[in-house]
């Protein structure tokens, strides 16, 4: 299946508003305004229009203003009118496909979170769907998304570069941490820390769909094509990603959290977010440390760089050359 017709995770309403505007890095700051998910839905298909940056319902509001309207007077509007794509969400998460007949999302999504999970009722007991952002930031990195992808695949880097984050979950600190695949049961917080914390002190209330079992722990995963997710059990993280040109890549973090979590003076959630907030800066550093030696000629044939985890990047490899022959084999047809 090509690239452009797997399903994609694009931005929620407002947010996707901004095309045409330079994005900034402007690092995680409280989200101005809480934001509610959209309902959960697993099934179902709705129609968007795509522009610049993906179906934006801002853009499709303006386009219907009375001031548009009267300039079309005269025009054939079911001949110039905006194309159709379809969109489903998913957790929260609006996807988009370009196909004509894409398959239901959940096919695409599901057999992903089996793999890295385990189990795909764990992901539906942290129920992203429901939460709000409580903050959210956006990066404008200057390197290839598969760049990124990389990174976040393999955990060689971070005892080199995250100093916070294997400070919390000291198995990361491990070269080997990913050699056998990740672990579906997820990684444990330090002892002495109470929470996936910049601190580890601070202490925020347990999503309300998980056990105690559930409490201590991360997962963090790629959702291909364009989206990760890390779960903690007192709040969610995801991040969406545009390529904007071979070297560059808009980056959207978001932190959820229940929203009785954000009401005005209960919890003070900016430890937690201050955590992938330094992950996000030294990640994405290191993608553009490594972006201008891809661009050499000695990169032409790629390789795997982390001997330790060459299963889990391989098997990213091969997707990405999977949907490059198929995008050929229908350029060609
Ligand atoms: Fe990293």
């Amino acid at each position: 299946m090509p690239l452009r017709d797997a399903w994609q995770d694009r931005p929620r309403g407002a947010e996707g508003s901004r095309a045409g505007s330079r994005w900034a890095d402007r690092g995680p700051a409280p989200a101005r305004r809480a934001t509610p998910r959209q309902p959960a839905s697993r099934r179902g298909s709705r129609r968007g229009f795509p522009n610049r940056r993906g179906p934006d319902a801002r853009a499709a509001v303006r386009f219907t203003s009375p001031v548009f309207r009267r300039a079309l007077d005269g025009i054939d509007r079911g001949r110039y009118r905006l194309h159709q794509v379809h969109v489903a969400i998913w957790e929260g998460l609006i996807w988009v496909s370009l196909a004509g007949q894409p398959g239901p999302l959940e096919e695409q999504l599901r057999p992903q979170i089996e793999a890295r999970l385990g189990d795909y009722g764990k992901v539906e007991r942290y129920r992203p769907g429901e939460l709000t952002a409580g903050a959210r930031a956006e990066y404008d990195v200057a390197a290839n998304w598969k760049l990124i992808y990389e990174n976040f695949q393999e955990c060689y880097h971070c005892r080199s570069i995250h100093p916070e984050l294997v400070a919390t979950i000291p198995r990361f600190k491990s070269p080997a941490v990913g050699a056998g695949g990740y672990d579906p049961g997820g990684y444990p917080v330090a002892a002495g820390r109470r929470s996936f914390s910049l601190t580890g002190q601070t202490v925020l209330p347990r999503l309300p769909g998980l056990l105690p079992a559930d409490d201590r722990l991360f997962y963090g995963m790629v959702v291909l094509p364009n989206c990760f997710l890390s779960l903690v059990s007192d709040h969610v993280i995801v991040h969406r990603f545009e390529p904007v040109a071979p070297d560059r890549t808009l980056a959207v973090c978001e932190w959820l959290f229940p929203a009785q979590t954000l009401q005005a003076g209960r919890y003070d959630v900016a430890d937690a977010v201050a955590l992938f907030g330094k992950v996000n800066e030294q990640d994405f550093a290191a993608a553009q440390w490594c972006q201008p030696n891809m661009s050499s000629r000695a990169y032409a044939g790629g390789g795997v760089l982390v001997p330790s985890e060459a299963p889990v990047i391989s098997r990213y490899y091969n997707w990405y050359l999977g949907l490059m022959e198929d995008t050929c084999r229908g350029a060609t047809r």
